[in-house]
């Protein structure tokens, strides 16, 4: 491995962070050893992963209704008939992590090397093992990668053995983003008051995603710290929201630039990128590549997803317009498609029977990709100076990003105004002391007060028992008196009677 001196300056005069862009290919490059356009094109290449059946599936009995026959060929058993379907490979249950890399990744990251643009994408129903492949186990043992480490860890590992076994001069980035609901997101920057713009490039042959962090890193044990950092906070933010995870697609870059002799003596820079986009679960996509209705109802439109897939169709029908602009996945990755970038896309699926509807319609959807067509092609070499502009250029971004934070956050006072202010604040302090003495007497009288009242209402509750009192001594006496008088009414009856007898 080169020590870092070795390295392009870029390496060590630069802030470790940088904004940075996607796809981007400045127009001021210098055509030096252009590769010619592969005239034809390729179509895209489409692989097939199958997920054994989870536990969840044996518990419910769910039959196992997709196999994996010979390399290229899947064949689902369905009511009776067997469909067959083609693909550029097919990966049965038993595929390991290593046998992907290898068959998938590994051409793909040599294409990079080269200097093309790849995406890999992989595509499928939630659970049935996007993240696995993308990402997989991302800790190290003991210095080296676990059997369950998945794409990106593996093709982050083999760059750098690759480049340090060639004694290459090389600056490697790193980006990281999340969409969630047509929003991006940065996961190596947690910072959330950032929001991540993008826009077209000026020259029109790509887009930048203004605010993006790329970490340049020097080892792959660094950029797996990076890694699994960003992972961490795709994690925290889905534990926040409900199903965001299934909702969200994340894209991890990696942008190569390698130092390179060309005939006559003169140094140029080859570069690469890699896209690895964990997408969306397409359990809400039909067949056709439209929304379900039923999700469409549940308000979960995820317009990213919905128009990967109207892109797809309009490419494989070639239709004058293709409607990349509708979404931001497909502004960001819209080279990756009918564009200059070589693409995969891995789309995985679950073998169980339970999971009919979407196994077919991710089958349909992989298949109809197969037909999509892009003219790779290398990028043009650029000379060192360039970059070194490119850098510059940042530097001046972020330092006027700086001075504009400052101004915006920071508080700046002459010695002046901080006397009066904290004359001010003292002021208020001692205020509060007196206040709070005076408090203290007010509630001194108010408890003399309550004291005094708390007296005054039992005295009046006692006057007011003797008033009963009295009030029900008078009301016996009233009809004592009654009683009497009708006595003596009726006694003064019978005298008068006798009388006249
Ligand atoms: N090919 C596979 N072999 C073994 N385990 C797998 C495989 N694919 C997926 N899994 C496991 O299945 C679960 C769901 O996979 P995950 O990658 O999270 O799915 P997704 O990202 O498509 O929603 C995880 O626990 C994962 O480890
Ligand atoms: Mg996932």
């Amino acid at each position: 491995m080169l020590n870092e001196s070795s390295r392009l300056s870029i390496n060590n005069s630069n802030p470790r962070r940088s904004s940075g862009s996607l796809n981007r290919r400045a127009s001021d490059k210098l055509k030096v050893n252009k590769k010619p356009v592969e005239e034809k094109g390729t179509n895209i290449q489409v692989v097939l992963r199958c997920r054994g059946r989870n536990e969840h599936e044996i518990a419910a009995n769910s039959p196992v209704i997709l196999e994996a026959k010979r390399r290229r060929d899947a064949v689902l058993r369905n009511t009776g008939k067997d469909k067959e379907y083609s693909f550029d490979r097919v990966f049965g249950p038993e595929s390991t992590q290593e046998e992907v890399y290898k068959e998938v990744a590994q051409p793909i990251l040599d294409e990079v090397l080269m200097g093309y643009n790849c995406t890999i994408f992989a595509y499928g129903q939630t659970g049935t093992g996007k993240t696995y492949t993308m990402e997989g186990e991302l800790e190290e043992r003991n210095g080296r990668l676990t059997p369950r480490a998945g794409i990106i860890p593996r093709a982050i590992y083999k760059l750098f053995e690759t480049l340090d076994t060639e004694h290459a001069e090389y600056s490697v980035k790193v980006s990281l983003i999340e969409l969630y609901n047509e929003e991006l997101r940065d996961l190596l920057n947690n910072d959330d008051s950032r929001t991540l713009r993008i826009f077209e490039d000026q020259s029109g042959s790509g887009v930048i995603v203004q605010g993006m962090e790329e970490s340049i890193i020097s080892t792959a044990a660094e950029a797996l710290a990076i890694m699994q950092e960003g992972s961490k906070n795709r994690i925290i933010a889905s534990t926040k929201c409900n199903e965001k995870s299934s909702r969200s697609h994340c894209i991890f870059t990696l942008t190569v630039h390698i130092k390179e002799i060309i005939p006559g003596g003169e140094e140029v820079l080859k570069v690469g990128k890699l896209n690895l986009v964990d997408l969306a679960g397409s359990e809400n996509i039909n067949r056709s590549g439209a929304e379900h209705a039923r999700a469409r109802e549940a308000g979960m439109i995820n317009q990213s997803l919905l128009t990967l897939g109207r892109v797809i169709n309009h490419l494989v029908d070639h239709s004058q317009h293709v409607p990349y602009r509708e979404s931001k996945l497909t502004r960001l990755l819209k080279d990756s498609l009918g564009g200059r970038t070589k693409t995969c896309l891995i789309a995985t699926v679950s073998v169980a029977k339970m999971n009919q509807e979407e196994i077919i319609s991710t089958l349909d959807y992989a298949k109809r990709a197969k037909n999509i067509r892009n003219r790779p092609e290398a990028n043009q070499r650029m000379y060192p100076k360039i970059l070194l502009r490119e850098y510059e250029q940042t530097i001046e971004r972020l330092k006027a990003d700086l001075q504009a934070s400052r101004e915006q956050k920071g508080v700046y006072l002459s010695q002046q105004t901080y006397n009066m202010i904290t004359d001010e604040n003292q002021s208020s302090k001692d205020r509060v002391v007196e206040l709070s003495r005076d408090v203290e007497g007010l509630r001194d009288t108010l408890r003399d007060k309550t004291k005094e009242l708390d007296e005054k209402s039992d005295l009046l509750f006692g006057k007011e028992s003797e008033l009963a009192q009295v009030q029900a001594n008078l009301k016996t006496l009233d009809k004592k008196l009654g009683d009497d008088i009708e006595q003596l009414t009726e006694r003064m009856g019978q005298v008068n009677k006798k009388h006249h007898n």
